[in-house]
């Protein structure tokens, strides 16, 4: 239906090729090095203080953050209480009220932008773009599901029945909605989730990632000053106890989790298990994401995109490109250019504009990319590894892009969250048997193609079911409202965030029938 489509005001962007605007960046990073970060439990407007922990920045482990109060077992069951009061009126607030709290909240998000970039930049490690782009995507997350709001929430549909009875159906929120973020999208996914809740008329306690909770806080802040109230947005940091023990209390009407496969395998053992009310999750987890291309493709754009794709974020995206696949003619031609192209790449301080590919989240992320680069010596054949400036990297948890020809899809176990490119080569007659190896790596997430020749697209699309296919172009980045993004299979439960569909995921739906 058309008014699905209704136009909306995107965030505005900044031009990081303007050097005043860049240098603006730069400024802003520094004074938040003077903000007194803390994130503690917030609970109905309420911060619990502690004895904080120390966080460090992964660009620059000298560089500390902030510090943390994790939620005791105490702290859960406040939060719980305090939300649980706090749905009657917050689900009774009419959908136009929510959702202007929202709109404001983006607004104040497109004013603060700068100081958004800088605690992203610094806590996350993303680069001055992606924390840029992340900051926009927040922004328009808020504004959109306060427009879907708006169409969906505000008055009963009314349905068809026989003469003497009125019929309609209401969308109203289900009650305490625990959302649970990853660190790879401090703001963006953290708020994404806790707005689509909200919209939906859910009062909501969010655990965001341990290593990432004071954006999480300063977003809490945010909505609060925007007008959501105190007794519907509840903060909890801490580690995964603290969602496992949230998920697992009966007064829990719904989840919302994006992170791993595993841990959400996890959260739907402990909600089967409870003899509460049944429960919705949301999963949105990990890929093991491909790009295929075949003869017919351009070299040159192949390469651009398998490089953006790949090594954006330092890989550190659900999205990101893992394993790249080349009809056999042109793999020699590609792989000689990818390797001429990540030479150039710039490995470094996230704050740094010069700067391709910033750090990893931290040691123990770094320690896997070890283990499994380990693992691929063993049968695989180096076709770039980048070299590491220690005068740029030394202070951080920094990890070399590389990229792999291996053999087999099998050799593909799991997903591997950093940036490590495998490329395969295959033969005409084996494009069927490479869409059916990527399959049945059991994730579906994105999807790349590169091919002039629609058949191909289409036939490829066709045999390998994923939530996202891009054609032609980067697999990631998708855009709010533009590209519902999220997967299927392991991949995530499938509703796609930033989609028409996704608050009614959130909500419970009521009949009513009068005869009059
Ligand atoms: P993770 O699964 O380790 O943690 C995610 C969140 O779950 C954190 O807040 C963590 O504290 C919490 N958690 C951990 N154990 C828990 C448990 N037993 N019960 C409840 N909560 C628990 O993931 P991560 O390392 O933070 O993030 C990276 C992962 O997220 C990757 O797999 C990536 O593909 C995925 N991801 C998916 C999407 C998507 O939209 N599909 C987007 C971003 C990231
Ligand atoms: N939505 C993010 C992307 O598309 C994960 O890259």
């Amino acid at each position: 239906p058309r008014d699905l489509y209704l136009a909306r005001e995107n965030s505005a962007g900044l031009d990081l090729n303007d050097a005043p605007t860049v240098e603006s960046l730069r400024h802003a990073v520094q004074d938040d090095r003077g903000t007194p970060h803390v994130a503690c439990p917030l609970i109905d407007g309420q911060l619990r203080p502690g004895e904080p922990r120390a966080h460090r920045a992964p660009g620059n482990r000298e560089d500390v953050v902030g510090g943390t109060v994790f939620a005791d077992e105490e702290d859960i069951a406040r939060a719980l209480d305090a939300a649980a009061r706090g749905f009657p009126s917050w689900s009774a607030t009419p959908a136009a009220r929510r959702a202007l709290a929202l709109e404001r909240a983006a607004g104040l998000l497109q004013e603060r932008m700068p100081g958004f970039i800088a605690l992203i930049v610094r806590e996350g490690g993303r680069t001055l773009p992606a924390a840029l782009a992340e900051v926009r995507e927040a922004i328009d997350f808020c504004r959109y599901y306060a427009q879907q709001a708006r169409q969906h929430f505000g008055s009963p549909l009314p349905l068809p029945g026989p003469t003497g009875e009125n019929n309609s159906l209401q969308l109203e929120g289900r009650g305490v909605f625990v959302c649970i973020s990853p660190w790879n999208f401090p703001l963006a996914i953290f708020t994404g989730q806790v707005a689509a809740a909200l919209a939906a008329g859910n009062t909501v306690i969010a655990k965001p990632a341990e290593q990432t909770p004071l954006t999480a806080m300063a977003a809490v802040r945010l909505l609060h000053e925007a007008g959501i109230p105190a007794g519907a947005l509840h903060l909890l940091p801490g580690a995964g106890e603290v969602g496992a023990a949230l998920v697992a209390d009966p007064r829990c009407a719904g989840v919302a989790f994006t992170g791993s496969t595993t841990v959400a395998r996890d959260i739907a053992r402990r909600l089967a298990a409870g003899n509460g009310p049944l429960v919705p999750l949301i999963a949105e987890t990990g890929g093991q994401n491909a790009l295929i291309a075949d003869s017919t493709a351009l070299p040159e754009q192949i390469v651009r995109d398998a490089l953006a794709s790949a090594f954006d974020s330092a890989g550190q995206r659900c999205s990101a490109l893992r394993l790249l696949c080349l009809q056999a003619d042109i793999a020699d031609r590609v792989i000689t250019m990818l390797a001429g192209a990540m030479a150039e790449l710039v490995i470094g301080s996230p704050e740094d504009p010069a700067t391709d590919v910033g750090p990893v989240i931290d040691e123990e992320a770094r320690a896997a990319l070890e283990r499994h680069v380990r693992g691929l010596q063993a049968h695989a054949r180096p076709v770039h590894v980048c070299a590491l400036d220690p005068a740029r990297t030394s202070a951080g948890t920094y990890f070399p892009p590389q990229a792999w020809e291996i053999d087999s899809v099998v050799r593909l176990q799991g997903e591997v969250f950093g940036p490590v490119l495998h490329v395969l080569r295959w033969q005409p007659d084996e494009l069927d048997a490479l869409c059916d190896a990527i399959a049945a790596t059991g994730y579906g997430l994105t999807l790349g193609i590169h091919s002039r020749i629609g058949h191909t697209v289409a036939h490829i699309r066709n045999r390998l079911k994923v939530g996202n296919t891009y054609v032609n172009r980067n697999i990631i980045g998708a855009v709010v409202g533009s590209q519902p993004f999220g997967g299927e299979r392991l991949s995530g439960t499938g509703p796609k965030a930033g989609g028409p569909h996704y608050l009614l995921r959130f909500a419970t739906e009521r009949t009513l029938s009068i005869d009059t």
